[in-house]
C-alpha cells in the first residue's frame, strides 16, 4: 500500500495508471463499516483507493471536531489488510486556501433533516467531496446509506455539476444487536449503548408495519417515537428516495430516518424500504 500525502503527488501517481479506480472517502476512525466499503470498491475495480481526512469545514462551531477520534496507525494497518493500493492522507492546509470560491448545498434539501440541526454542515462535506472527486478522478466513489442524506446531495452535486464520476450507495453495516456501525458509537458509555438499540429498533418495528401493510405515515412515526422514548429525537421522518415528505410508503422507493441523541452523542440511522 502507497501512502501519498498531497493532492499534487496523487495526481502525478494516477496519471499514467489506466485502470479503474474505486474510491472510498473517510473521515478516519474507521471500522466495520468502512470496510464494507472499501471491499465493494475492491470488488468493483482495479485499484482502490481511501482518503482519510478530519474536513474542518463540515464541523460546526462546538462539534466534536477536536475530540473526534484519530487512530492513525490502526486505520493505516486496516487499509492494508483491507487490500487498499493507495492511501490518501492530506493535511487540511494541502486541501484548504484563504478565500475560496465555495459549494452552497441545496438550499431546501441541504438544509432539511440533518441540515437543518446543522446549517452549513452539507456545504462543507460537498465541497470537501468535489475536491476529493477531483484529486482522484475516480471511476467509482462509495458511500454509505447509513448517511442518507449525504448521499443524496453527493448524487444531486454530481448530477448538477455534470461529472462523471459513479456514485455507489452501499447498505448500512450493523452490529449483531443491530446498532449501525459508527465512528461517534465509542463515545457512548455501556447503558448509553443499550439505549442506543432504540433507534434500531424503531427502524425494524416501522419494516414490520409496513410489512403488514400499514402504509400510513404519521402512524409509522407515532409507533417509532414511542418506542425511542425517552431518547431526545432530532427527527423521524418517512421520505421517498427524492427525499420528499410522503404521507404513504411507497414500496421500494421510501427511507425511514431517525435521528436521535443518547447522552450528549447525536445518532443517525435509517432503513431503505
Ligand atoms: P465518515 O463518517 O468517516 O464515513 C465515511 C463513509 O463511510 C461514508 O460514506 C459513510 O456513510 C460510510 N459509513 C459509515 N458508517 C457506515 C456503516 N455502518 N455502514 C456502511 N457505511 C458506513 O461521511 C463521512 O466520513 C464524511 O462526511 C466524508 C464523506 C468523508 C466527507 O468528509
Amino acid at each position: 500500500m502507497t501512502i501519498v500525502a498531497t493532492p499534487q503527488e496523487l495526481k502525478d501517481y494516477l496519471k499514467d495508471i489506466n485502470k479503474s479506480i474505486g474510491f472510498v472517502p473517510t473521515m478516519g476512525a474507521l471500522h466495520e463499516g468502512h470496510i464494507s466499503l472499501i471491499k465493494k470498491a475492491r470488488q468493483e475495480n482495479e485499484i482502490v483507493i481511501v482518503s482519510i481526512f478530519l474536513n474542518p469545514t463540515q464541523f460546526l462551531k462546538g462539534e466534536d471536531l477536536e475530540k473526534y477520534p484519530k487512530k492513525d496507525e490502526a486505520d493505516k494497518q486496516i487499509c492494508k489488510l483491507s487490500g487498499v493500493d493507495i492511501l490518501f492522507f492530506p493535511h487540511a492546509k494541502d486541501i484548504y486556501s484563504e478565500d475560496e470560491v465555495s459549494l452552497q448545498a441545496p438550499n431546501v434539501r441541504g438544509y432539511v433533516l440533518e441540515g437543518a440541526s446543522r446549517p452549513s454542515h452539507f456545504n462543507g462535506v460537498l465541497t470537501v467531496v468535489m475536491k476529493l472527486l477531483n484529486i482522484v478522478n475516480p471511476t467509482n466513489a462509495y458511500f454509505g446509506k447509513k448517511d442518507a442524506q449525504q448521499l443524496h446531495l453527493i448524487s444531486l452535486m454530481v448530477k448538477q455539476m455534470f461529472m462523471s464520476v459513479n456514485v455507489v450507495g452501499v447498505d448500512t453495516l450493523r452490529e449483531k444487536d443491530g446498532l449501525a456501525f459508527s465512528s461517534r458509537n465509542i463515545y457512548l458509555s455501556k447503558e448509553e449503548r443499550q439505549e442506543a438499540l432504540k433507534i434500531s429498533a424503531s427502524l425494524y418495528q416501522a419494516g414490520r408495519m409496513i410489512g403488514k401493510n400499514i402504509l400510513d405515515t404519521k402512524q409509522i412515526v407515532e409507533k417509532m417515537r414511542e418506542i425511542l422514548e425517552p431518547l431526545e429525537i432530532s427527527y423521524v421522518e418517512v421520505l421517498n428516495r427524492d427525499f420528499e415528505l410522503i404521507r404513504h410508503v411507497e414500496i421500494s422507493n421510501t427511507i425511514i430516518l431517525v435521528e436521535a441523541k443518547v447522552g450528549s452523542t447525536r445518532l443517525l440511522d435509517n432503513i431503505w424500504l
